[in-house]
């Protein structure tokens, strides 16, 4: 056991909290690597993501996150991209659903609860189990134990309401046929709304093979699709599919988040010539 300190209106509480083993690998593991990245810069103070769920939750869990300083405002900038595409979202529809595939321990919701929004986390059983032990559940969540490529989960979307859905850090993992027949699915199924995904260009992985690190390593075996201006093309033809397009990168201080405004103004074709992770939103009629 070890203790953590609760601080409230001056007062600081010592709360005795049970370390939660972690037992994932493959895939389900690399969810570690965002948690932890989430955390370190929600520490760091960086204006750009405000995140005190996600250091608590790592402060909970029995792992060896590692050095997770590198990458640390690269990946801060690109979850407040996300962000911002779900707070756009529910600007619109402020009782919208958000259905997020390959959750892991994300803790989007509470960054972004604006207390009529409803959401639908979808992951592996495993991270399922870890998710429901370490984060506290609201009313207005749900959550399907299963693969985001098995479709059954698309039978728990209420489609009476405006629909975002949104994979992070998950396409990269599967094969591009998956990609393509899932994207085809949300079209067919889900008709009119929003799909908002993190892809990894073919520069991202020469630059990972080049990398000693333990995540490199795994991440060049795990990572099975690629991204490049040929398969944007060939994701805006998939029927249904009305438009696809970059995100913008949010303003806030730093160099990372300016480098990488810059990077979308390129043109295509050099903007996904760089490792660099665009995130993408695709509309459907
Ligand atoms: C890199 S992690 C991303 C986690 C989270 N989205 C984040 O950014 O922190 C990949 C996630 O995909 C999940 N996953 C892997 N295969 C999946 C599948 N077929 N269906 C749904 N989720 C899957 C893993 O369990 C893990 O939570």
């Amino acid at each position: 056991m070890r203790a953590r300190e609760r601080r409230n209106s001056g007062t600081i509480t010592i709360v005795w909290v049970e370390p939660i083993p972690v037992d994932l690998s493959g895939v389900p593991e690399t969810l570690l690597w965002n948690l932890g990245r989430r955390a370190a810069a929600a520490r760091s103070g960086a204006s750009v993501l405000d995140d005190p769920l996600a250091i608590e939750v790592v402060d909970r869990l029995q792992y060896d996150f590692g050095d997770v300083s590198r990458g640390v405002m690269w990946h801060a900038v690109r979850v407040a991209t996300f962000d911002e595409a779900v707070r756009g979202f529910l600007n619109e529809h402020p009782a919208g659903t958000v259905v997020a595939l390959g959750e892991g321990l994300e803790t989007q919701f509470w960054r972004l609860d604006n207390g009529r929004m409803h959401w639908l986390t979808v992951d592996l059983p495993a991270t399922m189990d870890l998710r429901r032990r370490v984060l506290p559940e609201d009313p207005r969540q749900r959550s399907y134990a299963g693969s985001a490529l098995d479709l059954r989960w698309l039978d728990h979307v209420d489609r009476a309401a405006p629909v975002l859905v949104t994979a992070q850090g998950l396409l990269m993992y599967f094969q591009r046929s998956e990609v393509h027949e899932l994207i085809a699915a949300i079209a067919a199924r889900l008709p009119g709304s929003l799909f908002v995904f993190d892809v990894v260009p073919e520069a991202m992985l020469e630059l990972a093979r080049r990398q000693h690190g333990r995540e490199s390593k795994q991440a060049v075996e795990l990572w099975s699709w690629f991204f490049g201006f040929r398969e944007r093309v060939a994701i805006s033809q998939i029927p249904g599919v009305a438009g696809i397009r970059d995100l913008v990168p949010p303003r806030a201080s730093g160099i990372v988040p300016l480098i990488l405004r810059a990077v979308r103004r390129l043109p295509r074709r050099a903007r996904y010539a760089l490792p660099v992770l665009p995130v993408l939103e695709v509309r459907f009629r």
